[in-house]
């Protein structure tokens, strides 16, 4: 068998199916493999039937077909197959091959693979696709780490396929090495479980704040993709409220009320507590699936405490050109905390991340493109180690024009017993980091008073430690002091 294939796919899901529409299309020779081998022929006969895709039904006919160093992307659940199908390719493949995982893998995961792999003498990727099914046809947004010299390999294939920017730039580069692709894909998908729970804040305070219907809301929704919200998740979100069920009323209102999750969102609020990173907005945008998911407990608790219904009356234009803004300046926090956990994690993996470059990643093809992603690019051109997106002149000036309406909304919300964890975290989030001084030092009193934790002083150097018999039966003793 001629070796003439550029990379083999495994897993015939449908991102993988794509995928390998998608560097077939690009003038690549894929070969597909997939553990249930009468999927591959399926694939051949329907799906691949008229391209230059061949199918494998051994992972040894497989490798037999690849040029060499082999390329074979695992596009697999998470998890267990991977370092299944990880230990079966160390068996068939030989050193300088290249394993790749496509899949939403744990960045610890990739971190040991990577390790594992490269002592085996091979290379290993562990890369983020984000676009769903569509990206993965048409252009997925791609971010590949691991190990650096698998990059060159792997590149030529990787920014034909990805999705392009204006200029033609691909959305894809290398990340970084060991698990930094996966840990900027897991930071998006925490990014983008931020977005859409903003956006269902925004839909509930017009549907029951308002009193907006689904098809009232689809206009807001069109105008909003027009500006500075311009996102793929306010089109979806515009097109969903639009769509009918077949007896003619709106679907989204037959759609039972349970957040689903697979992972990655609750990893980053994970990893963030590690980190001591306050991602407050995804973390409660994490919290509001794992709230809506307690259908039978709300249940009872709606009967418990009945909301009093209170009329809407003000002028509609001007509330949901607040909620607008209120949406908006949300999203510039919860940006900003995404890349307050990437520089952390930077620090604490010695990854040399290029913040723009990420932006400029997410600026087309992924979950959460948008204009604004081109903004945070700015930035990042502006001034490439800018440590706080809220200080780079573009947010500030944002920030400063949206927080009244801000506040009027959250306030609104509160009134009105309509729950808008993710706008008010936001609110609280601002007010704490713009705060010279926090309320800590009472806290501090606090610990010291009932453990003998130790505090610093306003009037001393930091770094001197002092403890207070407060009680007067205290001992002299102060308990270590450290800080997790
Ligand atoms: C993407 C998506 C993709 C997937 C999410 C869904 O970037 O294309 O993020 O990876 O749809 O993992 O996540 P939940 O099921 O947790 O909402």
């Amino acid at each position: 068998m001629e070796p003439r294939a550029d990379i083999a796919v495994i897993g015939l899901a449908v991102m993988g199916q794509n995928l390998i529409l998608n560097m077939n299309d690009h003038g690549f020779t894929v070969v597909a493999y997939n553990r249930t081998t009468s999927k591959v022929d399926d694939f051949l006969a329907n799906e691949a039937k008229g391209t230059n895709i061949l199918g494998a039904r051994s992972l040894a006919e497989m490798v037999a077909l690849l040029k060499k160093p082999r390329r074979v992307m695992l596009m697999v659940k998470a998890g267990k197959p991977v370092d299944e199908f990880i230990e079966q390719l160390l068996g068939v493949l030989e050193p300088g091959d290249i394993i790749i995982d496509g899949g939403n893998s744990l960045f610890e995961d990739t971190i040991r693979r990577t390790q594992y792999v490269e002592s085996k003498g091979l290379l290993y990727i562990g890369t983020g696709v984000s676009g769903g099914e569509e990206g993965a046809r048409r252009g997925p947004s791609i971010m590949p780490g691991g190990s650096p010299a698998a990059w060159p390999h792997v590149k030529p294939i990787f920014q034909a396929i990805a999705a392009k920017v204006a200029d033609g730039t691909p959305c894809c580069d290398w990340v970084g090495e060991g698990g930094a692709g996966h840990y900027v894909k897991m930071t998006h998908n925490g990014i983008e479980y931020g977005d859409m729970q903003l956006i269902c804040e925004a839909y509930h305070l017009m549907k029951d704040g308002l009193g907006m219907t689904p098809d009232e809301m689809h206009e807001v929704f069109k105008e909003w993709n027009t500006g500075e919200l311009d996102s793929y998740l306010i089109e979806i979100t515009r097109d969903i409220l639009a769509k009918k069920d077949d007896d003619g009323t709106p679907l989204v209102d037959k759609i039972l009320d349970t957040a689903g999750q697979k992972g990655t969102g609750k990893w980053t609020v994970i990893s963030s507590q590690e980190m001591g990173i306050p991602i407050t907005l995804i973390a409660e945008a994490v919290y509001s699936r794992c709230v809506s998911a307690l259908k039978d407990q709300r249940v009872k608790a709606a009967k418990a405490f009945k909301p009093g219904k209170t009329r809407f009356a003000g002028d509609r234009r001007e509330w949901v050109h607040a909620i607008r803004q209120a949406l908006y300046a949300s999203k510039i926090i919860s940006y900003t905390q995404g890349y307050m956990l990437m520089r952390a994690a930077a620090q604490q993996y010695s990854w040399h991340l290029n913040y723009g470059g990420i932006a400029l990643m997410w600026r087309g093809g992924c979950i959460i493109r948008s204009v604004f992603l081109g903004e945070i690019k700015n930035a990042f051109d502006r001034k490439p180690k800018l440590d706080n997106l809220l200080l780079d002149p573009f947010f500030k000036k944002a920030i400063k024009g949206c927080v009244r309406n801000w506040r009027k909304v959250v306030s609104m919300a509160v009134r009105k017993g309509i729950p808008v964890p993710a706008f008010s975290t936001a609110l609280a989030f601002f007010d704490g980091i713009r705060s010279e001084r926090l309320p800590a030092n009472l806290l501090q009193a606090q610990r010291d008073y009932f453990g003998a934790h130790t505090y610093e002083r306003v009037d001393k150097p930091r770094g001197e430690f002092f403890h207070t018999n407060w009680t007067g039966t205290g001992g002299r003793v102060a308990s270590s002091t450290y800080t997790v």
